[in-house]
């Protein structure tokens, strides 16, 4: 056996913290993103890309991102965080790595050929994790000759300002290495919160009927775009309304994300995707970022008016936020995460106003249930059913928290 190898070995660095070497591959939004923050926590970092240019333009950019945190004071030396980092375009220099995240294209065959790459570089206490948003941490790591190193390490956008890191262990994974993981987390900063490895992990799956309950409620006409926005920002405290979230987000991701979700449960009629959606990703109005979304963004546009009707707009409200406390109960009845993390899920990773547990607390389960009942009463469409923990709960007249 190596004289690093068995299960202390893979614990061991990882709990060294700053004296391992980070190694990030994919230098684009994420990776470069995530190699600032495990060198702004005292790391040495390798960042890796295969495209030379994609790999300059994070050096450029990481330079000036940290000057500016120098500027306003929030980082002591930008000269120094710099010097910890090495740009790579050789998968050689990961060899002395300790952990390596990987932040490249969402797609499994080529992460898989990449993870097993990397194998035959690294040492055998080496950490493998992913940040992949949507794909089974359990299939990467199966590419793996020692998948008990692997995990899903998932950031959200932008990683140097979101708090949030999904930690996900594959069914492989070593259950020590989980523990490490978050203590390492915290030391960057981070709130991290541990999932089951299934689809959209928590936040991508939680947060889904905020947009296709909230695409439904348009289609069927109940209101327009412009005053669900209103219903949940003004009425439901949620910084951005669902149409200008999903714009904002652009339709190739989110609606991608959604379909991803809907194919992964096996088709659960819980999770699918709209056609209105799908024409705008059809038609190349991906929102913000095209010009052109849900809503129009050329100069001079103008934008429509929400119809400010308390009654209706607390009706929107209601219908979403009954939807989405419906699917955090579903996922702490499935195990998906514990009720303390599918809160700080919601908070930190997505900015809601309030964790969906706490909300449903606030706001009565009994009431929530009574909304989700009348909408599968009037439907009859399995896509409203009450998951049977909101039942009990009310049954039992206890609370979440
Ligand atoms: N963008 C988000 O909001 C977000 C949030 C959380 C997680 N993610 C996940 O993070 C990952 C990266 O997303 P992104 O938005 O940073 O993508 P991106 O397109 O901005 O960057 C990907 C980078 O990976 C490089 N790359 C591609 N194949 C490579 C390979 N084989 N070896 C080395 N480098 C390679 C590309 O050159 C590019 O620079 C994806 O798995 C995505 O699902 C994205």
């Amino acid at each position: 056996m190596h004289p690093c190898g068995g299960i202390n070995a893979l614990i061991f660095p990882i709990k060294m913290n700053r004296d391992i070497i980070v190694g990030v591959i994919g230098s684009g939004a994420m990776g470069a993103g995530i190699a600032q923050v495990a060198a702004v926590a005292g790391h040495q970092v390798v960042l890796y890309d295969t495209n030379a240019a994609a790999l300059e333009k994070a050096k450029t950019s990481l330079s000036a991102t940290l000057q500016k945190l120098q500027e306003k004071g929030k980082l002591e030396s930008a000269e120094e965080v710099l010097a910890r980092f090495t740009f790579a375009g050789e998968l050689s220099a990961f060899t002395h790595c300790g952990l390596i995240i990987e932040a490249i294209v969402e797609k499994l065959e080529i992460k898989k050929s990449v993870f097993a790459e990397v194998e035959k570089i690294v040492g055998p206490g080496c950490v493998l994790a992913s940040n992949t948003s949507s794909l089974s941490i359990t299939s990467i790591a199966a590419a793996c000759g020692k998948a008990s190193r692997v995990l899903g390490l998932h950031f959200f956008n932008p990683a140097p300002v979101m708090a949030l890191v999904e930690v996900i262990p594959a069914v492989q994974t070593d259950e020590a290495l989980v523990g490490a993981a978050v203590d390492l987390m915290r030391a960057w900063g981070k709130v991290p919160v541990v999932a089951k490895d299934t689809p959209g992990f928590i936040v991508n799956r939680v947060a889904r009927p905020f947009y296709s309950e909230a695409i439904r409620i348009y289609e069927e006409g109940v209101a327009d775009m412009a005053t669900i926005d209103w219903a949940m920002t003004e009425l439901g405290g949620f910084r951005m309304g669902p149409f200008t979230l999903m714009d904002y987000i652009g339709h190739d991701v989110n609606y991608v994300v959604t379909e991803t979700v809907f194919t992964s449960f096996f088709f659960d009629p819980r999770y699918k995707p709209s056609f209105s959606q799908k024409r705008l990703l059809e038609a190349g109005w991906l929102g913000r970022k095209t010009g052109r979304g849900f809503y129009n963004y050329a100069e001079g546009a103008v934008q429509p008016e929400p119809n400010r009707d308390v009654a209706l707009g607390n009706e929107i409200k209601e219908r979403i936020l009954a939807m989405l406390i419906n699917e955090a109960v579903d996922a702490l009845h499935l195990n998906i995460a514990s009720a303390k993390d599918l809160d700080l899920a919601m908070t930190k990773g997505v900015n809601y106003p309030k964790g969906l547990l706490q909300w449903c607390d606030d706001w009565g389960a009994d009431k929530c249930l009574a909304r989700l009942d009348s909408l599968y009463n009037d439907y009859h469409e399995d896509r409203y059913r009450a998951s049977i923990l909101l039942r009990k709960k009310v049954d039992g007249g206890e609370k979440f928290s």
